[in-house]
């Protein structure tokens, strides 16, 4: 099949991608010309595990083409997947639709009847119908359709080849037979496929987020009663996960989800229930937008009290920017959030990543950056774990007691072993867990709960 991909960002660069790589012939789209010659000459514009590879098969196999004229996109075929951005307006907490728009009003004068326009994008319910009532008019003949994108950063290539699940939201049994050829191997593969009005998808599309922001905060609620308590989250985690009915995903307590999605797209939600009449059937989701920007709040408290009640003059070393691992994402990143309020509030911060640094500094160059960890724990006062990259489960604790001035470790992520740093003469505080310690750890049977 012949179909354009318009935006070639986190999602839309792995579906141009992954698109061609299972035999269709797409044109990929952007305004910005600088990323759309980087994509034509092998280089993805984010860190995404396989991407590079997948990319470079597509561009060599003659199936994969850039460009950033709307014109050509119109000439070249007759199947449009939207993915363009839709990050929270700057005046409100409502999805910002500028850029959907922008496309569909760039593309609405070269459809040939017939066109099918795809939304991937995240948007609030009601947009297809409000775009297609817009392409009725200065377009006849062409359609609108919604198929949401569940993809993870760090695992973007994977999910799209082989999703858990395919929702597409039609008006007609054309549009779903176009869809249907579009994902034909994910079909013959058994992926479960629904087919359901456009308002349903693109309903289901914020509900999955607004439930997995849900149970973060959840468990990030217990981790603050456990530390009231004197309990230990991760024990509790374990238990709650151990229950079919609750299922162990998404119950890791630490400092809360960030990301360019979950946090604007609870809000947008949100924002679209009250313009609805709903606002109250959504009120939760305040609270779990409330619970989850405190954990940030309880980082910088908890670090500020490890160093004795202030940062004024401490040297804070932070491992990790990324909001999530294997991702050089830093938008609404809960570490970066972090490294800048020690910054504020005097510290020195140096930052280490293993892909996020380029993006860390672009937004915040006030901050020290280096991708060599004992140079960022050369003499610190104390070391933050704040995204749970492979690599530093991977530390040595002992090394790393060298070059630091003193033995102190955060782990915010609640993802660290603490027992070889124990092990190592380190102080490690961990957020929802008994103040940790070589000796409470025996007292306590500590081990056990590992
Ligand atoms: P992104 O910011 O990484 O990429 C958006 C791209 O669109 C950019 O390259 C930008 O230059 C381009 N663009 C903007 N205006 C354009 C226009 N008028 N014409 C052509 N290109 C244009 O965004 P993203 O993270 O890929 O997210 C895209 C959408 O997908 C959002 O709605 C998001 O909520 C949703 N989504 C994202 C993820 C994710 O993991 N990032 C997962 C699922 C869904
Ligand atoms: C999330 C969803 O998982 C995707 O299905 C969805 O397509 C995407 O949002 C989107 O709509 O953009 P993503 O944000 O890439 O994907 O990454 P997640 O793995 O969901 O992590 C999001 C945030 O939650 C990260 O900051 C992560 O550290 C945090 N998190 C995740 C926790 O704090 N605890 C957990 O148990 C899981």
């Amino acid at each position: 099949m012949r179909i354009t991909v318009i935006g070639t960002g986190y999602v839309g660069a792995v579906h141009a991608a992954c698109m061609a790589d299972i035999g269709h012939e797409v044109l990929g789209v952007d305004v910005d010309a600088e990323r759309i010659s980087a994509l034509a000459a092998g280089r993805a514009p984010v860190h995404e595990p396989g991407l590079d590879e997948i990319l470079a098969r597509a561009l060599a196999s003659g199936r994969l083409r850039l460009s950033t004229s709307l014109a050509e996109a119109a000439a070249t075929a007759s199947t449009h997947f939207i993915c363009v951005g839709t990050p929270q307006r700057p005046d409100s907490k409502a999805a910002d639709l500028r850029y959907v728009d922008a496309v569909v009003d760039g593309l609405a004068p070269h459809l040939r009847p017939g066109s099918l326009v795809v939304g991937k994008s995240t948007v609030p319910v009601g947009t297809a119908a409000r775009l297609a009532a817009r392409l009725a008019v200065t377009s006849p003949g062409t359609e609108v359709a919604w198929n949401p994108e569940f993809l993870r950063e760090g695992s973007a290539v994977e999910d799209t080849l082989r999703p858990a699940r395919l929702v597409v939201g039609v008006v007609s049994a054309r549009a779903e037979a176009v869809l249907r050829a579009v994902y034909a191997p994910m079909l013959r593969a058994k992926v479960p496929f629904f087919s359901t009005d456009p308002a349903t998808a693109e309903l289901v599309k914020v509900a999955a987020n607004a439930f997995l922001a849900t149970k973060i905060s959840f468990i990030n609620a217990m981790a603050e009663v456990c530390d009231a308590a004197g309990a230990d989250v991760t024990v509790l985690s374990a238990v709650l996960g151990a229950d079919p009915r609750i299922g162990p995903l998404f119950l890791q307590s630490g400092l809360g989800f960030g990301g360019s999605c979950f946090p604007k797209d609870i809000r947008a939600f949100a924002a679209r229930a009250a313009e609805l009449g709903a606002a109250e059937s959504v009120r939760i989701l305040h609270e779990i937008d409330r619970i989850n920007l405190r954990q940030r709040q309880r980082t910088v408290d908890r670090a500020r009290e490890l160093l004795g009640g202030t940062f004024e003059g401490r040297r804070v070393a932070v491992l990790g920017a990324a909001f999530k691992p294997d991702s050089d994402d830093v938008r609404d990143s809960p570490a970066l959030a972090v490294a800048e309020a020690a910054y504020r509030q005097g510290a020195e911060v140096l930052v280490h990543d293993p892909q996020a640094l380029d993006n860390a500094r672009a937004v915040f160059p006030e901050l020290t950056y280096a991708s060599d960890i004992p140079k960022v724990c050369e003499d610190a006062d104390l070391v933050l774990h704040l995204t749970p990259w492979q690599e530093y489960r991977e530390l040595d604790p002992a090394a790393l007691a060298e070059v630091v001035r003193e033995p102190v470790l955060l782990d915010a992520r609640n993802s660290l072993d603490p027992q070889p740093w124990w092990s190592a003469g380190w102080t490690v505080r961990v957020p929802g867990r008994p103040l940790l310690s070589p000796l409470l750890s025996s007292d306590r049977g500590g081990e056990r709960c590992m």
